[in-house]
């Protein structure tokens, strides 16, 4: 297993017909609320196609647990939190390693707000590292929402929030511009929360 949070267990997979590593993440739904998070976190990730964004290959739903079953690519470094606690332990991020994830991110981010999606949960363990290269990619859309304008509702993690978020005014793309910006902050300070 290589992790679990709110929603969902992660194991590594194996494909059957090349071998290749490729990870799985389960998401039951025993609550409707979950459902509708699996079902957003797919559509997102149908849509993306960009080297800083977890690939994504495959669902399929398992009615008997029941759970949706979202197959993505293996990534092998850990997820920033991680990432950060293990440079910061070696000294700190060093300035081509800070380059490379924000080019990185914005990358991601302005990838995935062209195509009209929020991702409204971007925080240090939503960020899968490469181990090949260090390089970033962006995880995680299960708050995820495809908008074409404002949307209000209170979602995602406080540390890393926008304000309008986090008072329940109406936000749009900003607010995840923000939250990236927080998460770089957290991973070039080694560690520190912008507030
Ligand atoms: N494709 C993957 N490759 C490697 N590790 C992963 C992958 N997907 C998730 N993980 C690990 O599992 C953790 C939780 O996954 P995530 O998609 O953020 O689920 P949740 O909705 O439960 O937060 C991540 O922080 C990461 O450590
Ligand atoms: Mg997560």
């Amino acid at each position: 297993m290589l992790g679990h949070g709110s929603f969902g267990r992660v194991f590594v997979v194996r494909r059957y017909s090349d071998g290749a590593e490729l990870a799985m993440k389960e998401v039951r739904f025993d609550r409707a609320d979950n459902l509708d998070m699996v079902r957003a976190e797919v559509a997102a990730l149908m849509h993306l196609h960009h080297p800083h964004v977890l690939r994504y290959y495959d669902s399929m739903s398992d009615p008997a647990v029941p759970c949706l079953r979202i197959i993505t690519e293996h990534v092998t470094g850990g997820n920033l939190t991680e990432f950060t606690e293990r440079q910061r332990l070696a000294g700190g991020v060093l300035p081509d390693q800070a380059r490379v994830l924000t080019r990185s991110l914005i990358g991601a981010l302005a990838h995935v707000s062209a195509r009209g999606i929020l991702h409204r949960d971007i925080k240090p363990d939503n960020v899968l590292i490469r181990a090949a290269d260090d390089s970033p990619c962006l995880a995680d859309f299960g708050v995820a929402r495809m908008t074409r304008g404002h949307a209000s509702s209170v979602v995602g993690t406080p540390a890393f929030m926008a304000p309008e978020v986090c008072t329940g005014m109406p936000y749009d793309g900003r607010a995840d511009v923000w939250s990236l910006g927080a998460t770089l902050y957290f991973a070039v300070t080694g560690g520190r929360f912008l507030f």
